[in-house]
């Protein structure tokens, strides 16, 4: 039972009324407690526990080495930070694409440890039948469909996808089957603006783009990214909001000096 002083949780059924509704949806990944609290205090819909924490957390190039066990980590993290947004957690690579077994195993080991709302996993009519092993056991799925990173190696580049008719109809395809097996919101990313405002208008759940245009329901990013943490990688579709990586090389060359010329700690920082 809740009470007025309980802050009023997002679900699934809320991103589903916003879309109803026409109000956009917003997302950031997180992968920790402190950046996760700053968010959901912020205002975040919904925090996803992105596989690219094997990128931005780990220094890996790609996302396939992050592991389940790792994910776990993270989530149950951002977890105790995020009291009012959804929290949405990636299965990793490896960890779903066998069968619908391990794919459930692996949906309830994030919900069952880590107390997250939700899963992600990357895919059209290939996973179709995990998704609905997943759905059954009442766990909600988040669908993610065009640029797909755990199949970079099948891709061979980060480039736009489904810019090819036959791409394209299986993106909308895939999407309307993700959607009968009950997922409850679909990530498209890197996918023409007009492919994806078809899509979003063709589903009754709502999309959420990152590179994917203005029709989206959602817009989703990277936090490394927005905030100028990652400053190597600018692709056309980010908008950086700080630079963090500035901010924080002059705090640190900052504390550095000090330290070196003994201004710091002073008296008053003395006990
Ligand atoms: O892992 C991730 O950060 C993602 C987003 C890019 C959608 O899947």
């Amino acid at each position: 039972m809740s009470t007025s002083s309980e802050v009023k949780r997002i679900t699934t059924h809320t991103l589903q009324k916003m879309k109803a509704a026409g109000k956009k949806i917003s997302m950031l990944t997180a992968y920790d407690f402190s950046f996760a609290k700053i968010f959901d205090e912020a205002g975040i819909d919904v925090l996803l526990v992105g596989d690219s924490a094997s990128n931005v957390m780990a220094g890996h190039e790609t996302t396939l080495p992050i592991t389940l066990d790792q994910m776990v980590y993270h989530a149950q993290s951002v977890i105790r930070g995020a009291k009012r947004c959804l929290v949405v957690v990636d299965l990793p690579f490896g960890s779903y694409q066998s069968n619908g077994d391990i794919a459930l195993a692996s949906a309830i080991r994030i919900m069952k440890e880590t107390g997250a709302h939700a899963i992600k996993l990357e895919g059209g009519a290939e996973v179709v039948d995990s998704v609905k092993r997943i759905i059954s056991a009442g766990i909600p799925v988040m669908a993610h469909l065009g640029l797909t990173p755990q199949s970079i190696y099948k891709f061979g580049t980060y480039n736009v996808r489904a810019k090819e008719e036959a791409e394209a109809a299986k993106l909308k395809s895939d999407a309307r089957l993700l959607e009968e097996a009950g997922c409850f919101a679909v990530v498209l990313e890197k996918i023409p603006a007009l492919l994806a405002k078809e899509v979003s208008e063709n589903l009754t759940v709502p999309t959420i783009g990152i590179g994917a245009g203005k029709y989206c329901d959602g817009q989703v990013l990277v936090m490394h990214d927005m905030l100028g943490i990652n400053i190597e990688f600018k692709p056309r579709f980010l908008r950086q909001y700080l630079n963090l990586y500035e901010e924080i090389s002059g705090a640190v060359k900052h504390y550095i000096e000090d330290v070196k010329s003994n201004d710091f700690p002073s008296d008053a920082e003395s006990y």
